[in-house]
């Protein structure tokens, strides 16, 4: 369907995202075929029955309203496409996490017209929260303002990262001193296992920044633009030319420990 000119807001966008997040967050709660797990690209790469039912639940939403929009999914909707209006859609982020019974789990959808992401709903269904973000109109948690941190300086900030393990993420020796050197210069390093909720927690101002590489767009169309709305910045590592949402490389923060977190990582591991 062509957008008409008082969707500038994209508020149909964000009514569908928002709709279909919660109906694939009752699927996530209902866990009918939780127990019916299939190896990806090996042991700790998962999908369940569940991942599929609620992948197939938001792709039937978004094509019921928006039919020529192509969709970019994780699982079997997916269309290579970068260009464009294109929803980017997550069934579960955290799909071991949610095999484990571990509450940190999400659905990620995201509208992205030409260049970024212009709606981003991020709901955690076992957390009890749903963040959504409008381009331009700031970033929200369970329909309240949220802003990053106002923390300003590295040894007083908490980090988040996922750590390697799909050997897409180059050699795991090299990320692991990396995150030895953050742990020892920062509060923390936390590996939650879900990254676009990693993203919505700098966007709420829980963590001050994050990292990772080896991510797929679904991991964070929708959290690069809850971090942007909440006055953070999201952008790719050092030397990167291509967005974080096209390389999976990302740095996420409060925008005032930006710089240092890119000259740490940089001497770990080089721009692509
Ligand atoms: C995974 C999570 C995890 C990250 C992985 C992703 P999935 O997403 O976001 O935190 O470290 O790289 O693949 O597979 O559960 O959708």
């Amino acid at each position: 369907m062509t957008p008409t000119p008082s969707d500038k807001h994209w508020s149909r966008e964000l009514e569908v995202a928002r709709a279909a997040a919660e109906e694939a967050a009752g699927i996530l709660l209902a866990r009918d075929g939780a127990d019916e797990i299939r190896e990806k690209e090996g042991r700790a790469d998962l999908v369940t029955r569940v991942d599929e039912a609620s992948e197939r639940a938001i792709a039937a939403r978004i094509r019921a309203t928006f039919p020529d929009d192509a969709i970019v999914a994780e699982e079997f909707s997916g269309e290579a496409r970068s260009a464009g209006r294109r929803w980017v859609v997550d069934p579960i982020d955290g799909t071991m996490n949610f095999v484990h019974g571990h509450p940190f789990a999400c659905i990620s959808i995201a509208f992205v017209d030409d260049d970024n992401p212009a709606v981003g709903v991020v709901q955690a269904p076992f957390l009890g929260e749903v963040y959504h973000a409008v381009r331009g109109s700031g970033a929200y948690l369970n329909g309240e303002p949220i802003r990053v941190s106002s923390v300003e300086h590295w040894s007083h900030s908490l980090l988040a990262t996922g750590f390697p393990f799909k050997g897409t993420k180059g050699d795991p020796e090299t990320y692991f001193r990396l995150v030895a050197q953050t742990v020892s210069e920062t509060h923390g390093v936390r590996r939650a296992g879900a990254a676009a909720l990693d993203l919505a927690y700098v966007a709420a101002g829980r963590l001050d920044g994050y990292f990772e590489i080896g991510l797929s767009p679904w991991d964070v169309a929708a959290g690069i633009l809850l971090v942007q709305e909440a006055g953070g910045i999201a952008t790719g590592w050092p030397g990167d030319h291509q967005p974080p949402i096209d390389t999976g490389r990302i740095l996420a923060t409060n925008g005032r420990i930006h710089d240092r977190l890119s000259r740490t990582v940089v001497g770990y591991i080089p721009p692509l």
